[in-house]
């Protein structure tokens, strides 16, 4: 479903799996142009002329476009914005609060993390994000479901590629989403791999935003105290609700220090289940 209406000049749709933008206006059409996606204008300096030649408006509409159907949002979430988000409850206010000002006071050296229960609007919110970034600021932005990345690392496996030829482009990213983070069997494998992404991001001071269904409560409120390793998680982890147990402490532990936290309680109101969501159109 397309939205014509949308101010920046770009329409959203579900292609495929994935959300993908495209300007409003055809090439051909734009008005500064004329269709060679060029502009001259012209310049004095020095009391000498010059002709300038840059992109068109819709050039770098265009670009921005063709960068935000590189982050591969998930189709669901094409008319997702920070505006469409409406909070329940003072978590809610302040998730939205805090993917605010990393949107509009980027760039930023810290993230956030969203936790909650499902249908409450985490996913809506990483990708709100993202797109503002891409299309407003023209910031290079991607987004994984997490077991998704696991699943693309083992089939490449297969094609004979090594898991950091899969995880490279998204440790370079300006800014990454990681969806459903602690979701997975907890394997050695995949905790190593995400260990591996995160560290690769915050050695090169890259933001990352998360979501996750599992509490972010810390260590101190497992059963039994202890420090998990990620070889340790998977055991530990397999009926924990807590995130930590789920990714292990050395990953909770750099989330700390890479993010904000935002909490939702459990009585959120899951928006699937809400009758105004049921009566939307899939497609
Ligand atoms: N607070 C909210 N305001 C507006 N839409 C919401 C809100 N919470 C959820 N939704 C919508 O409900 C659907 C499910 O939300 P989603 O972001 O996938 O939830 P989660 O990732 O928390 O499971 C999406 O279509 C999303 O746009
Ligand atoms: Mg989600």
């Amino acid at each position: 479903m397309a939205n014509p209406t949308d101010a920046a000049g770009i329409t959203f749709e579900r292609v495929g799996d994935y959300a993908f933008a495209r300007p409003t206006q055809r090439r051909e059409d734009c008005p500064e142009c004329g269709g060679t996606g060029l502009v001259r204008t012209r310049t004095q300096q020095n009391g000498r002329e010059y002709d300038l030649v840059a992109p068109c408006g819709h050039a770098t509409l265009q670009r921005r476009a063709t960068s935000f159907n590189a982050a591969r949002l998930p189709a669901v979430q094409a008319q997702a914005t920070l505006e469409t988000y409406k909070p329940s409850n003072a978590e809610q206010h302040r998730a939205l609060q805090v993917a605010k000002e990393f949107a509009f006071r980027w760039p930023q050296l810290r993230g956030f993390v969203l936790s909650g229960p499902v249908g409450t609007g985490k996913t809506h919110l990483l990708c709100a994000t993202l797109k503002h970034l891409a299309i407003e600021l023209g910031v290079k932005v991607s987004y994984v479901e997490i077991s998704l990345l696991y699943s693309q690392i083992r089939r490449g496996f297969q094609d004979g590629k090594s898991g950091g030829e899969i995880i490279g482009p998204l440790s370079t990213v300006d800014v990454l989403a990681i969806d459903e983070l602690g979701k997975g069997r907890g394997s050695q494998f995949e905790l190593e791999t995400l260990d591996e992404l995160i560290a690769r991001r915050y050695n090169a001071g890259k933001v990352t935003l998360f979501a996750t269904n599992y509490s972010l409560k810390p260590p101190e409120e497992r059963a039994q105290r202890g420090y998990f390793g990620t070889e340790t998680a998977l055991e530990a982890g397999k009926d924990s609700k807590l995130l930590c147990d789920r990714v292990g402490d050395r990953i909770y532990s750099r989330l700390c220090e890479m993010c904000d936290f935002v909490e939702f309680p459990g009585a959120t109101p899951d928006m699937r289940r809400s009758p105004q969501l049921a009566g939307r159109k899939r497609g």
